[in-house]
């Protein structure tokens, strides 16, 4: 996040050049760029404005085109009503052949084929006791290659409780993931404890999960072996909300790009009756269509999550606390990203 705002502040008061850039990240792309260029349905389209100006302009846009659409539409079926009606009387053969010639040169006005979104529901996992995560003084040191212990931090106590949603924030290699780690008990803290609560049902998505998954599967038989008891029309709908359809869903899980992998990924995860989410990065490969997709799957799930993620928006409409970990402690504060963001710049000040 610091590299990010770093690059942010670079390019907007000391680069004096022109440009062009690729990005899935809308709070970048707000602060940076003056236009967009889309390119969707075969074609280019630009928008001279930011993120969220091209958002509204293009609902706009899409509104707009609808209702000449129809008003075409209407003014189609009129034409071909009179010409149907006198096309056997020779009476009017001249308006008639005049009415056709004039439909003819008409250009159709075309609707590009809606973007289908099937809403991720989540099946409600069941309810886990109130304290989720137990924290007691908890320390990790790794071995380094030369065999010196380095502490990664210590002391950190604290319960995390059922339906918090955490954002884990520091810089890189602060320990963020090595905090989800022992959450999600993939190794042992070196000093104190963590427990967690009654019915914790933990599920873990790594920054390397993506690795994990059979390249050699479909996209279909990874999902089904995440859920052998489910028919084929829940699979392909779960599949469908994380944006697989049609016969993407036979893709072989090794030619995926990157964001496809984590989509996987995060279907399998979330398809599964868990009440504790521990995700380290989940948004890093997704554009911005997934990340809405995921965030909404997020706000609506009924358990509890603890999260590392590195987009700003996404944090701000999801997480109502935050745990920063900063030289080896970890400092809580208790309100959504916003809060934080005040709160840590009036300390730095
Ligand atoms: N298995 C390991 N063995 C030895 N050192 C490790 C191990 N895992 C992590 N470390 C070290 O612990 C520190 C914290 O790493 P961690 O991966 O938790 O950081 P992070 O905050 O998640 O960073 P990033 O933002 O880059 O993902 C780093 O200095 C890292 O090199
Ligand atoms: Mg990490």
């Amino acid at each position: 996040m610091e590299s990010i705002v770093w690059l942010e502040e670079w390019l907007a008061t000391e680069f004096k050049g022109a440009l062009l850039m690729t990005s899935h990240d809308r709070d970048f792309m707000n602060r940076i760029v003056s236009r967009i260029v889309e390119v969707a349905n075969k074609t280019v389209t630009t928008y001279g404005g930011n993120y969220d100006f091209y958002e509204r302009e293009r609902a706009v846009r899409h509104e707009q085109l609808l209702a000449s659409h129809k008003r075409q539409q209407e003014m189609l079926a009129k034409e071909e009503e009179f010409i149907s009606r006198f096309a056997a009387r020779a009476s009017h053969a001249a308006q008639v052949q005049s009415r056709v010639k004039k439909l003819e040169k008409i250009d159709r006005i075309e609707i590009p084929p809606e973007e289908k979104t099937v809403r991720f529901q989540f099946n409600e996992p069941p309810r886990s006791g109130d304290d989720v995560a137990a924290m007691d003084r908890l320390g990790k040191c790794w071995l380094t290659p030369d065999g010196v212990e380095k502490s990664v931090f210590g002391g950190v106590s604290g319960i995390i409780r059922r339906q918090n949603k955490v954002a884990v924030v520091g810089v890189n290699g602060a320990g963020k993931s090595t905090f989800l780690k022992i959450l999600a008990g993939q190794t042992e803290p070196t000093t104190g404890r963590v427990a967690l609560g009654a019915n914790v049902e933990v599920g873990y998505f790594s920054q390397h999960a993506m690795e994990l998954l059979d390249a050699r599967k479909t996209v279909f038989e990874t999902m089904q072996d995440a859920m052998p008891l489910a028919n084929i029309g829940v699979i392909r709908n779960l599949l469908g909300a994380f944006l697989f359809q049609g016969d993407a869903v036979d893709k072989k899980v090794g030619n995926l790009s990157g964001g496809e992998k984590s989509r996987v990924v995060l279907a399998t995860l979330l398809a599964r009756p868990v009440n504790f989410l521990i995700l380290d990065e989940p948004t890093n490969h997704l554009d911005i269509r997934s990340r809405e997709i995921l965030l909404e799957a997020l706000q609506s799930f009924t358990g509890t999550v603890v999260l590392v993620s590195h987009d700003r928006h996404f944090l701000r409409l999801l997480v109502d606390r935050v745990f920063e970990v900063d030289h080896g402690e970890m400092r809580v504060y208790e309100g959504d990203y916003s809060y934080y963001l005040a709160k840590s710049r009036a300390e730095a000040a």
